[in-house]
């Protein structure tokens, strides 16, 4: 196990560090840079199937659960179908309504988690399209879906997910490019985000050189007891996928906080000794991203911004930024997770935890 940490002192670090490489064998052979198509082998049988269907539902647990919900915009208004995203254990105890013209995608690292095994088998049962996206070749997921995605992650052994996160965001992000290629009405869009999938590996890669940044960060909060992370729009996932990394591996109390609820609750726990991340992309919810951090800091609140490298606001005058380099406003989410996964990271050792493997977790968890 040492030797495949390589330079990295655990799997989760070495893990987030993969990311540059990780997300282009997620795209090879599928993604051509050329003509800007998208092939999934695995979709092709039922790709008609998959168009003519109602709606599609994702369902999945805890971080890849995040993915579906990272995705799920850029997946309607790619496909313009009705998209809904469901805790795997929900199926069960909703009883949701699933019909035969459902579409339903699972989505795994392991391909074992019990409970996205039972929702398969709920929606099967109902005579849904299943399909299944997975880390995993021949796991459970991908024997009993009807088709798949492989995400090509390569194997990923903490239990703290990260380049699991990014292949399974990309590789929905291909399904989605995939089923509207014969909509003509979104060349442009899916151009511009194939152009984006084209400098992601890079851009990763600049992110990750925050690492020296944020290990400050780390040292700053590391007796925090509390951490909030805000934002909205397309990074709604990365607040929820963020905090769960914190508590995961960490044990703060971490919460993630869709900007646009702050004023029903959450603004009452902002005071200046409250920790806050906020992220504030360039993206078409700015000025709704503004007014969140002029709330925050009339409260006396001073948030951490993760920020676009570009942006040369004013409003960050007295505050401490982590710049990213900006990409594709659906994609954007892909870079933003990078800071939070380090700081989780950093966080655990300097808190003294072990990040590979945190109290009461399991890497798969295998029981309902
Ligand atoms: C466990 C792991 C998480 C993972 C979740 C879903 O809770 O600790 O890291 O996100 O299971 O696992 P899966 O293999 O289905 O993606």
């Amino acid at each position: 196990a040492q030797i495949q940490k390589g330079r990295f002192a655990h799997f989760m670090i070495k893990e987030a560090f993969d990311q540059p490489e990780s997300v282009v064998n997620t795209m090879r052979g599928r993604v051509n840079f050329n003509d800007y198509r998208v092939v999934l082998g695995g979709l092709r049988s039922q790709l008609a199937n998959i168009r003519r269907s109602r709606r599609i539902i994702f369902s999945a647990c805890g971080t890849s659960f995040h993915s579906c919900v990272a995705v799920k915009s850029i997946f309607a208004e790619l496909t313009e179908m009705p998209i809904s995203v469901e805790l795997s254990s929900s199926f069960l105890d909703e009883q949701l309504p699933i019909f035969r013209d459902d579409v339903c995608i699972f989505v795994s690292q392991s391909g074992e988690t019990k409970d996205t095994l039972l929702a398969l088998e709920y929606c099967k049962e109902r005579g849904a399209l299943c399909v299944g996206v997975t880390n995993t070749v021949g796991s459970t997921i991908s024997r009993e879906t009807h088709c798949g995605v492989h995400i090509n992650a390569g194997p990923e052994i903490s239990v703290a997910s990260t380049k699991a996160y990014s292949s399974q965001f990309i590789a929905l992000t291909m399904i989605a490019l995939q089923l509207s290629d014969d909509n003509m009405q979104k060349v442009a869009r899916r151009t511009e985000i194939i152009n984006g999938l084209y400098r992601l590996s890079d851009d990763l890669r600049k992110t990750l050189e925050l690492e020296p940044q944020i290990k400050q960060v780390a040292e700053q909060l590391k007796t925090a007891r509390n951490l909030i992370v805000i934002g909205r729009g397309y990074q709604s996932a990365t607040c929820l996928e963020g905090a769960l990394k914190i508590k995961e591996v960490t044990y703060i109390h971490a919460e993630g906080i869709l900007a646009g609820e702050l004023k029903h609750g959450p603004l009452a726990l902002i005071e200046a000794s409250m920790p806050i991340i906020l992220i504030m992309p360039k993206d078409r919810h700015y000025s709704d991203s503004e007014n969140a951090l002029k709330q925050i800091t009339a409260r006396m609140g001073k948030p951490i911004v993760i920020a676009s490298a570009e942006d040369t606001s004013p409003l960050f005058n007295d505050l401490q930024t982590l710049r990213v380099p900006q990409t594709v406003d659906a994609l954007q989410p892909l870079v933003n997770i990078v800071p939070l996964q380090l700081l989780s990271y950093y966080l655990a050792v300097a808190r003294g935890i072990d990040p590979d493997s945190p109290r009461n977790l399991a890497k798969s968890v295998t029981t309902a």
